[in-house]
């Protein structure tokens, strides 16, 4: 395997990128916490939610890492499946994309006009705004549905690349692993 993706490969770097976000959205998800304002923001979940914060940022910022490493990479050529199975999929890897962004934002933006600081461990990062309770909420709750849908997606999707390795036979899983031929 190689640093940069080939012509059938995804390179060490992108698969990299791409099981590190799995494992962030995992641990932002098995973290989440719904409930109360007062509970999540109580001193009994202060760490958790803190933990859930510091998953949720990273995810950010490896997304857009990611998506600037994508630019300098080059993609690998679409695979032999049939032209609607990879548009279906092609679709299916931006709206993940949308959600990697939506996610995160949609949860620093309603935490802060909440009124409350987004709060990793170590920082406490004080809202640059104003607070709008109204705002606040819609965009909370939009969180916690697309934290949801994320979850979703990322496991037909999981669903789909398991179905071509063992149904369908074809190379779409193994350009995403290590130790492929290139
Ligand atoms: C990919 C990243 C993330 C995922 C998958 C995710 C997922 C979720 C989910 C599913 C919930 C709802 C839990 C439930 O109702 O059972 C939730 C709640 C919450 N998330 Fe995230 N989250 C992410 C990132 C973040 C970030 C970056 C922050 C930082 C501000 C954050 C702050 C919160 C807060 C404060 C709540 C509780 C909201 C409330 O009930 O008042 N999340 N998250
Ligand atoms: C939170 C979970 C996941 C997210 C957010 C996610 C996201 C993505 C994204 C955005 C891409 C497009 C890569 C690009 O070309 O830039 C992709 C590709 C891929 N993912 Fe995932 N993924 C997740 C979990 C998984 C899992 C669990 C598997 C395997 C069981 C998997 C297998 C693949 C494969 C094989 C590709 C390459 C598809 C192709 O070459 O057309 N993903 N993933």
């Amino acid at each position: 395997m190689t640093i940069r993706s080939t012509g059938s490969h995804y390179g060490a770097i992108a698969q990299g990128f791409h099981w590190l976000t799995v494992i962030l959205v995992l641990g932002a998800y098995i973290t989440s916490e719904g409930g109360s304002e007062a509970k999540i923001y109580s001193a009994a979940f202060d760490t958790t939610r803190r933990i859930h914060e510091t998953f949720g940022l990273a995810v950010l910022a490896v997304v857009v890492l990611r998506l600037l490493w994508r630019l300098a990479d080059r993609t690998p050529a679409p695979t032999e499946a049939p032209v609607w199975m990879q548009r279906v999929a092609k679709a299916a890897h931006i709206l993940l994309y949308v959600l990697l962004f939506a996610v995160p934002l949609s949860a620093v933006f309603g935490t802060w006009f909440q009124g409350h600081p987004v709060t990793p461990l170590g920082f406490d990062f004080a809202a640059p705004m104003a607070p709008s309770r109204g705002l606040g909420g819609t965009s909370i709750e939009a969180h916690e549905l697309l934290g949801n849908a994320i979850l979703w997606l990322a496991g037909i999707h999981a669903a789909a690349a398991l179905l071509h390795h063992f149904v369908l036979h074809d190379s779409v899983l193994r350009r995403m692993l290590p130790g492929g031929r290139t």
